[in-house]
């Protein structure tokens, strides 16, 4: 069933689970994940990069919300990522329920800004919205250790701004990375602990693909409801076509779909796990 992202997050977090949120781009992405939710008894959600959303337009958008709809499991269905009022508004005039208001580039005060008047924007359409604050970017090499602290989420700041802005979850920044990871990930957990206990909305975790399971469960311990995977699931759609043309250059292309999508629904299935919502549907 087509559910609501506040009300899948605000669940997960009672009962101290969190969601997958999964990057999907074509038909197999979206039955990958659905998939791997209805296996395992999970909710979980399908979440569309504005790239995505601009190369697919309203028939990947009908995909994901039909197949939300049809599923036996609660499916949620978001925008990532948008940094541009012009995206957002088309996302939510298209119907999507789900927005990010991206703002995490600008200052903060512009950011604020931004925030504040997307999320009346999406909240005038009944839409959800998550924000970010902080700065979490592809690759930290070459940062200092005070370079990267001041990336990263300032609790205090947290707070005031989620205040202003009545945004209904934020997306923290305490040393996760979007693609993979250089060297051994680490998360500040002091950071996220007192963001915690500032912050009632729920707290999402980007750049999931490369966590080790010590840190994603860690993370859930402190608060975090929502996880951002796009890397890891992608990556096995792609390694799958390159040795499915190995293996069998003629493949017929309803087989190299099937193997896309069951390549990517392990991954899926192995994150749910991690996350703790198995069962949970
Ligand atoms: O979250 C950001 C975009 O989906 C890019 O993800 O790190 O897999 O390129 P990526
Ligand atoms: P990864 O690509 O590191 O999994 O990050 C995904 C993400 O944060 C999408 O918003
Ligand atoms: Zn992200
Ligand atoms: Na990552």
């Amino acid at each position: 069933m087509l559910s609501s992202t506040i009300e899948l997050l605000r669940t997960a977090r009672r009962s101290a689970y969190a969601i997958g949120a999964f990057n999907i781009y074509n038909l197999e992405g979206v039955l990958a994940v659905v998939r791997a939710a209805e296996e395992t008894a999970s909710p979980a959600m399908l979440q569309l990069h504005p790239s995505a959303l601009r190369f697919g337009g309203p028939p990947l958008v009908a995909l994901c919300l039909e197949a939300a709809r049809e599923s036996t499991v609660p499916i949620a269905v978001h925008l990532d990522h948008s940094s541009s009022a012009q995206d957002i508004r088309y996302a939510l005039e298209v119907r999507l329920p789900s927005v990010m208001a991206d703002g995490s580039h600008l200052p903060y005060q512009q950011n604020l800004e931004f925030t504040r008047q997307m999320t009346r924007l999406a909240h005038s359409f009944g839409a959800a919205v998550e924000a970010e604050i902080g700065r979490i970017s592809g690759s930290e090499d070459g940062l200092s250790v005070s370079e990267l602290e001041a990336k990263m989420t300032d609790p205090l700041q947290a707070r005031e701004f989620v205040e202003a802005t009545e945004v209904d979850a934020l997306a923290v920044t305490i040393g996760n990375v979007h693609g993979k990871y250089r060297g051994e990930p680490k998360l500040d957990f002091d950071r996220l602990a007192r963001i915690r206990e500032l912050i009632e909305i729920p707290l999402v975790l980007h750049g999931t693909s490369g966590l080790p399971a010590e840190l994603i469960g860690e993370s859930i311990r402190l608060g975090v409801c929502k996880f951002n995977v796009n890397t890891e699931v992608r990556g096995a759609y792609l390694r799958n076509l390159k040795e499915s043309f190995t293996r069998e250059p003629a493949i017929d292309l309803l087989d190299l779909m099937e193997g896309g999508i069951a390549a990517m629904q392990s991954v899926v299935r192995h994150m749910l796990e991690l996350f703790g919502s198995v069962g949970k549907a």
